[in-house]
């Protein structure tokens, strides 16, 4: 018999919240969501704002110190990032390791894992600076690595940073330029990959930032706690939702097969769910669907797949979704998933990079975090209870004695 009280202290009591739906496991600054009203806010401001008036670098800034820089704090931010945004040339040749047909979230959890190994002027957490420079290299590096994840998988040859261009622009030039071409970024393009990144950047408590948090309560070295928050996020029921999701609308494919779906996710004998939908804080739109879908629609527009046929499912299965009482009773809305999987296709990546993307910007968010974690001395190692319902106390039994 187990003696209850020594396994959860004199009390013998402790909370049993699976999925943690209801327990706090830390305190923060960083990001506020009212799931309810469909309300979130970086720092206080909302993101409608950002999204509209900001830029992705401001939005770092604001995650990683607390305000929105001034000019000159924001030009010597954008100089302090692009500086780091090459990775040492050794680790080019990780890349090679992976098979071709390797999955590049497999290949993004390896390298960013790595990066600890060059990088040991940045992994004493106990000194701020050293934090502070891994913050930086982490946010600058990640488009690099993401880059030539992307490369490595189409198989053409890897385009280094370009320091003239802005974070977004740096990025769809390292992804899309080939030697010997000219490629010009498309302004409207990159805004609208600035913005991608910007609703990505933090959502509190979610299972990679908590993974991360985790990771980082031991002691462990940001890349470290950064690639276990990129294996977290692949799942599909949470970043790989994006590539989920549009998989799910080519599945649907045509307008008229929507009901079928619809039945299908409402059916408790049937594991199928409407991928980009639900969500375990909002029960409200969420309101980087809103956004993403603007976003979508001007993507779209400038590229003139205005007419693409799974837009046109998505949006009739929102319609439809939203006015069916199943969906309707779990408060079940779109998620930031469901509109962001056309967009990224119609920018020019492979549904395989969608996560990736996905990762990239949720850097920031991820490092804002461990950070605020290591500063606060209320923080102590993570270590969730568990309800022991397994054998009670017995005897071995010699392998030839057992039946
Ligand atoms: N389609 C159909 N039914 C759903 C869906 C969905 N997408 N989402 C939830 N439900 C139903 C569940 O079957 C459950 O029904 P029940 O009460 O009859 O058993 C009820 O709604 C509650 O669902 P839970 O899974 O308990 O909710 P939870 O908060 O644990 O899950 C999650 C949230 C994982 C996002 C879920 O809604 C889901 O699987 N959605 C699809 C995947 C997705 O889009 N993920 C992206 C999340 S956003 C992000 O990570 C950036």
């Amino acid at each position: 018999v187990i003696d209850i009280s020594k396994l959860y202290g004199s009390t013998g009591r402790f909370t049993y919240d699976p999925g943690f739906t209801s327990t706090a496991s830390c305190e923060s600054h960083i990001t506020y969501i009212d799931g309810d009203e469909g309300v979130l806010l970086y720092r206080g401001y909302p993101i409608e704002q950002l999204a509209e008036h900001g830029d992705f670098l401001e939005t770092c800034y604001l995650l990683l110190y607390g305000q929105l820089p001034t000019a000159a704090e924001k030009a010597d931010f954008v100089n302090r990032v692009t500086y780091h945004t090459m990775i040492h040339e050794q680790m080019s040749r990780f890349f090679s390791g992976f098979r071709r047909d390797a999955h590049p979230m497999a290949v993004m959890v390896g390298v960013v894992g790595a990066l600890s190994a060059f990088y040991h002027d940045s992994t004493d957490i106990s000194d701020p600076q050293q934090r502070m420079i891994a913050s930086l290299r982490m946010i600058a590096k990640m488009p690099t690595i993401a880059a030539m994840a992307y490369k490595y998988h189409v198989g053409q040859p890897f385009i280094y940073p370009r320091n003239e261009y802005d974070y977004a622009s740096n990025f769809l030039h390292m992804c899309f330029a080939v030697p010997c071409e000219e490629y010009k970024v498309n302004p409207i393009l990159a805004r609208a990959m600035d913005r991608i990144f910007t609703l990505h950047a933090d959502h509190e408590q979610n299972a990679s930032t908590s993974t991360v948090r985790l990771a980082g309560s031991s002691g462990a070295n940001p890349f470290a706690c950064i690639a276990a928050g990129i294996a977290c996020l692949w799942g599909p029921a949470h970043g790989g939702a994006n590539e989920a999701a549009l998989n799910m609308l080519q599945q649907i494919g045509t307008v008229d097969r929507i009901p079928e779906f619809i039945a299908r996710a409402k059916d408790k004998n049937d594991p199928f769910r409407l991928m980009g939908f639900g969500h375990r804080v909002y029960k409200n739109y969420d309101p980087r669907a809103r956004i993403m879908q603007k976003t979508c629609h001007e993507v779209l527009g400038e590229l003139g797949h205005k007419d693409d046929p799974l837009l046109q499912v998505a949006l009739e299965l929102e319609r439809i979704a939203l006015s069916d009482d199943y969906f309707v009773e779990k408060k079940l809305y779109p998620n930031i998933d469901f509109y962001s999987g056309i967009t990224l296709r119609a920018l020019g990546f492979p549904t395989t990079m969608f996560t990736v993307l996905f990762a990239l910007a949720r850097t920031v968010g991820w490092i804002s975090q461990w950070n605020e974690m290591v500063e606060d001395p209320s923080q102590r190692i993570g270590r969730p209870r568990q309800l022991y319902t397994g054998a009670s106390t017995r005897d071995y039994v010699p392998i030839t004695q057992r039946r």
